[in-house]
């Protein structure tokens, strides 16, 4: 039983300085919830002045960050640094010396999962990682434990917050993309190289870790198909809104008799969802059980104290675990590197999945061309559910046509549009978007 856990912080920045002033302003708290004292030992970053600066005095400072694994004293090594390396092999070399690991790194654990928590299972270890998804939202626990009793159908989520913030800037003021990029980094919310929110690929690591957790599988960053939100067109928000939606950039991971979706896009929610109503910066995660239904989970995607709240309520996990007070909970690690050998997990691609879908297509203003379009659509067998032509003064030669569909297979809606691209009467590519009903 252990009266003091001794942490080290590898990072000191937004999040690990969150983490040491949460546990700091909350000890008394977090004494009482675990039964142990949770006290930094060792602090390692680059700019070891402006650290010296944030910590106590007695707090350890070093730039080397593999001496918190070589440490005997230190019990847990949280890794808050973000990257591959040098975070990867400090979270290799601190599970190899029996440390348990709290990580807020997607990244890490999206690309190198595998490794890592095979590694965490041989050593008998505990990698925790609820900071990595959805940065306060209890997401990763709401899966692993309060929806433990259900057979997941599917996973949605809008977990980058800065894109979230992007497409709600676009459609309250009208902006386009690269105006509404160009607020969110002025306010803070975008960094200077913004690629892999808006390009998807941050949210892609995140629902690749929530799919891993919800259908039991190795993490398998490689399965995702990724779109972010550069090419989308404030027109596109507009009718959007119009036929009753919102686009949101969505993970979505889900279940079907043919294998497992895991996808990141933007896609049309419906305004009645609650999803539809989460705006700016903020994330939600809804789930969908056999047995509760759905379920959401609304909050603080990041930031330095929402995030610390995740990191911090691992490290009460791992402490209480190490205090006796809890058996030690099925962590990811355990479940997934049993299953990784044995692995026969089928990913659906992108073109096998199925979406119903929005498309705008810009046409000249003759006869015939809206019964080419539905003569396609019917020879694809996609059905619509709305068609509608907008943008035609008289006196016009161009138009627009809104199109609505109901479900349809991925593939056969490409070659639609490949089809229709190729009429003469058509202007410019097709724009397409998902349409995610939530049902
Ligand atoms: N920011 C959020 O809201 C948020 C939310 C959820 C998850 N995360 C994840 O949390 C992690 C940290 O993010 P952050 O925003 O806190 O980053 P950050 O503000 O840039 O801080 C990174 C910290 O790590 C240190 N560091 C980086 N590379 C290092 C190296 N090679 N050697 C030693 N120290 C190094 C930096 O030291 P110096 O400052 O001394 O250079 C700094 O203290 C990332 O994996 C991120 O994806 C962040």
């Amino acid at each position: 039983m252990k009266e003091v856990i001794r942490l080290g912080l590898a990072g000191l920045g937004t999040v690990g300085g969150g983490t040491y002033a949460v546990l700091k302003r909350n000890a008394r708290d977090l004494l009482a919830a675990c039964g142990a004292e949770l006290v930094v030992k060792t602090v390692a970053c680059r700019n070891l002045e402006r650290a010296r600066g944030v910590v106590d005095e007695g707090v350890e400072v070093t730039s080397d960050v593999h001496a918190l694994a070589r440490d005997p004293d230190i019990d847990i090594v949280v890794e808050v640094m973000g990257g591959i390396e040098p975070a990867r092999t400090l979270v290799l070399e601190a599970i190899a010396a029996g440390k348990h690991v709290v990580t807020a790194n997607k990244a890490l654990l999206a690309l190198h999962g595998n490794e890592i928590f095979d590694a965490a299972r041989r050593s008998g270890v505990v990698v925790a990682f609820e900071a990595a998804v959805a940065g306060g939202i209890p997401i990763i626990k709401a899966l692993r434990e309060g929806l433990a009793a259900n057979r997941i159908e599917w996973v949605m989520g809008i977990i980058n917050g800065t894109s979230n913030f992007i497409l709600t800037t676009m459609r309250e003021k009208g902006l386009s993309f690269d105006e509404a990029l160009a607020q969110a980094q002025a306010l803070g919310y975008a960094e200077a190289d913004p690629t892999f929110d808006i390009e998807g690929i941050d949210a892609a690591h995140k629902i690749t870790i929530l799919s891993a957790l919800a259908f039991h599988t190795p993490v398998n960053f490689k399965a995702a198909s990724v779109e972010g939100i550069t090419k989308l067109a404030a027109e596109d928000i507009e009718y959007a809104e119009e036929f009753g939606y919102r686009i949101k950039l969505l993970g979505i991971t889900k279940r079907t008799a043919r294998g497992i979706e895991l996808r990141v896009h933007p896609a049309l929610v419906p305004k009645r969802r609650l999803m539809a109503s989460v705006e700016g910066v903020m994330n939600a995660v809804v789930v969908k059980g056999d047995a509760v239904g759905t379920t959401l989970y609304h909050g603080r995607g990041a930031g330095a104290e929402p995030t610390a709240s995740a990191v911090v309520a691992d490290l009460v996990d791992i402490a209480r675990l190490m205090h006796g007070r809890r058996a030690n909970p099925t962590y990811l690690a355990e479940r997934m590197a049993a299953l990784a050998p044995q692995d026969n997990t089928v990913w659906l691609p992108m073109d096998e999945t199925v979406s119903s879908y929005y498309m705008r297509i810009g046409v000249a203003d003759k006869p015939g061309v809206l019964a080419d379009i539905a003569r396609i659509f019917a020879d694809n067998a996609i059905s619509i559910e709305t068609m509608v032509q907008r943008g035609s003064e008289p006196g016009e030669e161009s138009t627009e046509i809104v199109i609505l569909t109901h479900s349809a297979v991925e593939g056969a809606v490409r070659r639609a549009i490949a089809a229709i691209e190729a009429l003469d009467n058509v202007h410019g590519p097709v724009v397409m978007l998902r349409k995610e009903e939530m049902n």
